[in-house]
């Protein structure tokens, strides 16, 4: 019984809400356009969807004060830092479908993104079997990535073990997750500048000029698919 009040439902008539999270510092690069589309793709069915930057927002990871995990405290279930992601955390569990995008740092999500989820997810976290999480289950989510490597070598860096562990958590807390890679991004607006011998600059470039914009075709369809 206790479960089903955390499903969120969506009488037919509502307007589905749709939140996206760019945890790349760079607002209009790969990851920011692509969540741009998917907030459009979202929008042109009629959802409400926007998208919002953690680079523009000042604010710490999980500070471990456990006022989230206090049953008989004002904060059960909810992070009690207040700075500039508690409106954020706010908007993601009221959202019906949560869209958490990152580039590639170092084969895991980028630091702002990391503290973002660290926030996120805990606040819902029970160290108990005897109750779920106590997250509201929503419509859908996804994970979007970008990043400087190939599909295929994305095993051999472990970035799969990275997709696959924030897949499972944001099914854990709220529902089946999809996953939206972009690879072989281009990283610097000119390569001339810096020294970049490790990847073939020309191949990235055809690529960039080729294949992103499809990219973003395939990124607004993919959020009319969150919202329908
Ligand atoms: C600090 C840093 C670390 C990076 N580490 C990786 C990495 O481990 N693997 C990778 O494929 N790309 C890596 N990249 C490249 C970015 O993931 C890639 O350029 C991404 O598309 C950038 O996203 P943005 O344009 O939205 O900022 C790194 C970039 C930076 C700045």
């Amino acid at each position: 019984m206790a479960a089903l009040y955390l499903i969120a439902t969506i009488a037919k008539g509502d307007t589905v809400k749709l939140l996206a999270v760019n945890g790349s510092p760079r607002k209009t690069m790969n990851t920011g356009l692509l969540l741009e589309k998917i907030v459009d793709g979202a929008a042109s069915k009629g959802a409400t969807a926007e998208c919002v930057h953690l680079r523009d927002l000042t604010f710490k990871g999980c500070m471990s004060c456990f006022h989230c995990k206090d049953s008989k405290g004002k904060h059960y279930g909810k992070c009690a830092v207040q700075d500039g992601l508690t409106p954020v955390l706010q908007k993601a569990h009221e959202a019906d479908v949560l869209v958490l995008g990152s580039p590639f740092y170092f084969s895991m999500e980028t630091a702002l993104m990391r503290a973002c989820m660290e926030r996120l997810w805990f606040q819902y976290y029970l160290y108990t079997t005897k109750k779920p999480p106590m997250s509201p289950r929503k419509k859908a989510t996804a994970l979007v990535y970008t990043m400087n490597v190939r599909e295929a070598d994305m095993v051999a860096y472990g970035k799969d073990v990275i997709v696959a562990r924030s897949k499972g958590l944001m099914e854990r807390f709220f529902a089946p997750c999809e996953v939206f890679l972009c690879c072989d991004t281009k990283q610097v607006k000119d390569y001339s500048k810096y020294e970049f011998d490790v990847f073939d600059v020309p191949s990235k470039l055809k690529r960039h000029d080729e294949i992103f914009p499809k990219e973003l075709e395939r990124a607004f369809d993919f959020g009319v698919n969150l919202v329908i």
